[in-house]
């Protein structure tokens, strides 16, 4: 028989990303156990204001009935085996040690001090979301300072942008320039205003497709665009703050105030520029694009014209691409191109650094 090392995993967020993790998790189980040794057991899933723990691992039916429940709509609070909670840092208190790990695919920032109690207890950290590394350095230093964090899927989802990043950095070569289309949704628009559909409708279509948050204003802010810049940035060594990144937002700043619903019958008033850049680059043979640009001086976010021949311009959907310029890839990048986003795909970029992690300190 097989040895497995146990390896007790805490959920904070059963979303979208933590529904198709714990499904990930279960029908690969017997994969990972013969592959690697490595035998993952749930031991708490937690959502905004409830959790269901079980120091021994979750079962199988109950873990597919906290799916069930959540794609429903459901709070872990009203299942017979959950109860109420309101601070995900006592979950972590109770049930994390150093064989733990420690997984954040919630969308907010108040996992942090759950994520540094994870830390002095030197369990393993896995992060989808990006809030807690994109506080001020001062702040998060204590995360990205540690060794047992992985944070792959943070830009470009399951695209390894940020392991490229990482060995580029570790080699000590000269990084010149990064630069890419680092949002599926702001993809997704500029492609479809490229084959002649109006702002407005582009981005009610991205909404009605699932790629915008519910509120796309995240999106057409350009701050999820500047958030992953900054985590590229840092994770090159690069010492930066979100106040440095210069970031064009897609609509008017008054508007950001607004009811959702007022936000998006306005939309039609932005048509009129889209179509008029569209048509300018058309005739110049550039594409718009919503490029994120890094150098060591200067980061900015926001539109560009770009040869329609370029990777950039050739770039269609939902797509992400991210451009390294060093040293040694000039003029020619090296050029990573992918799904930039999705839940399936985000969950297995997840779940491969939970592996990893769990090899490293199983091998330690
Ligand atoms: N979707 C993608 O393609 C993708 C790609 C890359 C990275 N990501 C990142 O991955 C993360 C998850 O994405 P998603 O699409 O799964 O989001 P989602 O569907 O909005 O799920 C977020 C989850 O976080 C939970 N949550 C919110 N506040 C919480 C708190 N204070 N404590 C504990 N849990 C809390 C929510 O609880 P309730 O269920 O109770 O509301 C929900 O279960 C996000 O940070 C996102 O930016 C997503």
């Amino acid at each position: 028989m097989t040895s497995q090392h146990l390896v007790p995993v805490i959920l904070l967020g059963v979303g979208g990303v933590g529904r198709a993790l714990i499904q990930q998790i279960l029908a690969r189980r017997d994969y990972h156990v013969s592959q690697y040794g490595v035998r993952l057991e749930i031991v708490a899933v937690a959502d905004r204001n409830g959790a269901c723990v079980a120091p021994q691992g979750l079962s199988e039916s109950e873990l597919r009935t906290i799916v069930e429940h959540k794609a429903g709509g459901g709070y872990l609070a009203d299942l017979s085996f959950g109860y109420y909670q309101h601070n995900v840092r006592d979950i972590v208190d109770l049930e994390a040690h150093a064989n733990t790990i420690v997984v954040d695919v919630t969308a907010t920032d108040n996992t942090f001090d759950a994520l540094l109690l994870a830390r002095e207890r030197r369990a393993g950290i896995v992060l989808a979301n990006k809030l807690p590394l994109t506080r001020p350095l001062e702040k998060s230093s204590p995360l990205w300072q540690y060794p047992r964090l992985r944070y792959e899927t943070t830009v470009g989802s399951a695209v390894p942008v940020i392991t490229t990043a990482q060995r580029l950095a570790a080699s000590g070569e000269r990084i010149e320039r990064v630069q890419g289309s680092f949002s599926g949704t702001l993809g997704y628009i500029m492609t479809a205003i490229e084959e002649g559909m109006a702002f407005s409708k582009a981005v009610l279509r991205a909404k009605e497709l699932g790629y915008t948050e519910p509120d796309p204003r995240e999106d057409l802010s350009g701050r999820d665009v500047a958030r992953k810049a900054l985590i590229l940035a840092r994770t090159l060594g690069w010492k930066v703050e979100m106040a440095d990144i210069r970031v064009q937002s897609l609509f008017p700043e008054e508007w950001a105030t607004w009811p959702l619903e007022d936000f998006l019958a306005e939309l039609p008033a932005l048509d009129a520029d889209f179509f008029s850049w569209r048509n300018v680059s058309q005739a110049r043979h550039e594409a718009l694009r919503y490029v994120a640009k890094l150098t060591p001086d200067q980061i900015t976010v926001g539109l560009e014209f770009v040869p329609q021949t370029s990777p950039l311009g050739r770039l269609q959907g939902t797509d992400n691409l991210v451009e390294f310029y060093t040293e040694y890839y000039d003029p020619q990048p090296l050029a990573l191109q992918g799904r930039g986003a999705g839940v399936e795909a985000t969950a297995s970029g997840v779940l491969s650094d939970i592996i990893q992690l769990a090899l490293a300190s199983s091998s330690a």
